[in-house]
């Protein structure tokens, strides 16, 4: 059975202050109870530097938020894959909605993303979704088709390579989770969609994501096919964060 992965995005949160107390927190928490699953956190870009050396000890990977879809060059703002490799950097988030929303990133531009991140040698988190205005209008599946199917089409057979992150937009921060029926309705699908494209797909994993907490994780994480979490607001705590790699363990 494959291993389940619990990656916490923190956001734009935290300080140089937070982000040490945070992780000497769950260092400690997982030094009693080694976890059997796979764990990182995606830190925000100015504070690579810092996770990479208090990460240095092993046993929780690093990860990024975001990814330039450029090699290098006049990209004012921009980080690219090879940069955040110098970091460390083990996963990428390629397409979080936040980033979709606020900046405009389309299908397109979140596959070349996830291609610049597996060129690197980091392995893209691409996260897709649907709004709550698609899921009511009954286009779930049809928008979350639509999301991988442009990371497939620009990624080949080096689509096994990707970790798949389903988040509904209306389950985002907001305390909503989606049942597990229906959270593993929509991983089914997907996983359908990845056998169909790579022959490789049984070892990729799909994670959901969008409030998922100390309480719910039990429950989410024995889904068939959610091997794992993307977990914001939780993950921000050491404690609810150990509680939810507890459960995948
Ligand atoms: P919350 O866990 O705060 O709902 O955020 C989910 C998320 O967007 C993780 O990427």
């Amino acid at each position: 059975m494959k291993k389940k992965l619990i990656a916490g995005n923190w956001k734009m949160n935290g300080s140089l202050a937070a982000n040490e107390a945070l992780v000497r927190a769950l260092q400690a928490g997982l030094a009693t109870h080694t976890a059997s699953c796979d764990v990182a956190v995606c830190v925000p870009a100015p504070y690579l530097a810092q996770a990479q050396g208090l990460l240095a000890a092993g046993g929780i990977a690093l990860g990024a938020q975001d990814v330039s879809a450029f090699e290098v060059g006049a990209y004012t703002g921009e980080a690219s894959a090879s940069m955040l490799k110098e970091f460390g950097v083990r996963y990428c988030l390629v397409g979080h909605s936040e980033r979709r929303l606020y900046h405009g990133e389309t299908d397109v531009l979140v596959a070349t993303k996830a291609q610049r991140a597996l060129a690197a040698g980091i392995t893209p988190i691409v996260c897709i979704g649907e709004t709550l205005a698609e899921r009511e209008a009954g286009r779930t599946e049809e928008v979350v088709k639509r999301q991988l199917a442009a990371v497939i089409a620009a990624n080949g057979h080096c689509v096994s390579e990707i970790v798949v992150a389903y988040e509904p937009v209306w389950a985002i921060g907001t305390g909503k989770t989606a049942s597990p029926e229906q959270a593993q309705q929509v991983h089914a699908v997907l996983r359908a969609q990845l056998h169909a494209a790579s022959a490789h797909a049984d070892r990729i994993q799909i994670l959901y994501g969008g409030s998922m907490n100390a309480a719910n994780a039990n429950q989410l994480l024995a889904q068939a096919d959610i091997d794992g979490g993307l977990i914001g607001g939780a993950a921000l705590k050491s404690a609810d964060f150990l509680t939810i790699i507890a459960a995948a363990q």
